[in-house]
């Protein structure tokens, strides 16, 4: 399975009607953040970095100070898709904890869960998957890369399906709203068309949760390529400030001496600068001015301050949630029950208008 042109102009199209519709969604929150239940996640593949933290964990923590309920999923069956085997999912799965709590993610008002420990929400995607047609699985353009980009032998049947297990996902506590990347716009369509065909076919049970497209730009990895932990080019929230500063020391530059900011003609430069940016609070292009002529060695200097001074506060938090383990526990023990209750809700519900509750 390749990627097309088709897939790229469905992408597209997809993207700016998302974007006008996300502005709108942004003017709604401010007036009525208590309308909404957002669900966001990750899946505990690795530690969370940069690219995460301005991409959508930042926007996570700005939504939840606004007011809207926050749902934050630990997407471990989900790890599953690309690989046989989920390794050191402990791990992962009080790393991406700690992460959250210390980027400003609070307990006491929203729920952190892991979807293995919510079998009613597993349980949505039995229906869910007799709403969709084998063609609509397979042409999913964010399926198709993923299985390109796979070291599998052979695609699982949950490569092809956990855009509908995203569904249930989101659908088991009828999160009206699911921040996104582009990437994910072909999911969110999943759980649109799952939740419309569900409702009538059945009756009225889920909303049809819009996707929230962030304003945020892109960074990339120290490299120019895609910020990645498996690539080495990620910023983890958790490395040392000297781990942090030899990442910056080895990124990739030019040999222009003016620093500038131009993306589209220096990439990499321009992603330091940028990093360093957003890190500040600043104009990219006044930190470059700033820079000026101070070339590579300069540019990077001001990238690892700005990025440990940053992280600094953030660091400490996390390393203080991850000297206490059974406090990350207990949190996750708490959102998983709180998840079960809304799940199990929600699967009544479901059981219901399939006319499936016959003794209870
Ligand atoms: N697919 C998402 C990712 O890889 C993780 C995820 C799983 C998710 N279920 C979700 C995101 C539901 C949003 C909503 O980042």
């Amino acid at each position: 399975m390749t990627i097309t042109h088709a897939d790229t102009a469905q992408i597209d199209a997809s993207v700016q009607a998302v974007v006008r519709r996300s502005a709108e969604l942004e003017a709604r929150i401010a007036q009525d953040p208590g309308a909404f239940r957002v669900l966001t996640g990750d899946r505990p593949t690795g530690p969370l970095h940069l690219g995460h933290y301005f991409g959508t964990l930042a926007n996570r923590v700005r939504l939840q100070e606004a007011g809207v309920e926050l749902f934050v999923l630990v997407a471990d069956y989900q790890v599953l898709t690309d690989r046989d085997v989920a390794d050191r999912l402990p791990d992962h799965v009080l790393g991406l904890l700690a992460d959250h709590l210390a980027i400003g993610v609070d307990p006491a008002r929203s729920t952190i869960f892991a979807h293995s420990a919510v079998p009613a929400l597993n349980q949505l995607v039995l229906p869910f998957l007799s709403l969709v047609t084998d063609a609509e699985l397979r042409r999913n353009p964010t399926v198709k890369e993923e299985i390109t980009a796979s070291r599998q032998a052979a695609v699982s049947g949950l490569m092809l399906t956990y855009p509908v297990h995203q569904a249930a996902d989101i659908l088991f506590c009828k999160a009206n709203l699911v921040p996104v990347g582009r990437d994910q716009l072909p999911h969110q369509e999943v759980t649109r068309t799952v939740a419309r065909r569900f409702n009538e076919r059945y009756g009225p049970v889920f909303p049809v949760p819009d996707a929230l497209l962030s304003a945020a730009p892109k960074l990339l990895g120290t490299d120019g390529g895609k910020m990645s932990k498996s690539r080495g080019n990620a910023i983890a929230l958790s490395a040392t400030e000297d781990e942090t500063a030899r990442l910056i020391k080895r990124a990739r530059t030019d040999a222009e001496r003016l620093v500038t900011y131009d993306p589209d003609t220096r990439p990499e430069v321009s992603n330091l600068v940028l990093l360093a940016a957003l890190c500040q609070g600043r104009d990219p292009h006044e930190v470059a001015a700033e820079i000026g002529t101070g070339g590579a060695a300069a540019l990077k200097r001001t990238v690892t301050e700005a990025v440990n001074e940053f992280l600094r506060p953030i660091r400490a938090r996390r390393a203080a949630y991850a000297a206490e383990p059974g406090e990350l526990l207990r949190v996750l023990a708490e959102g998983n029950a709180r998840a079960n209750a809304v799940a199990d809700r929600t699967l009544a519900e479901v059981r219901e208008a399939m006319g499936m509750r016959y003794a209870g």
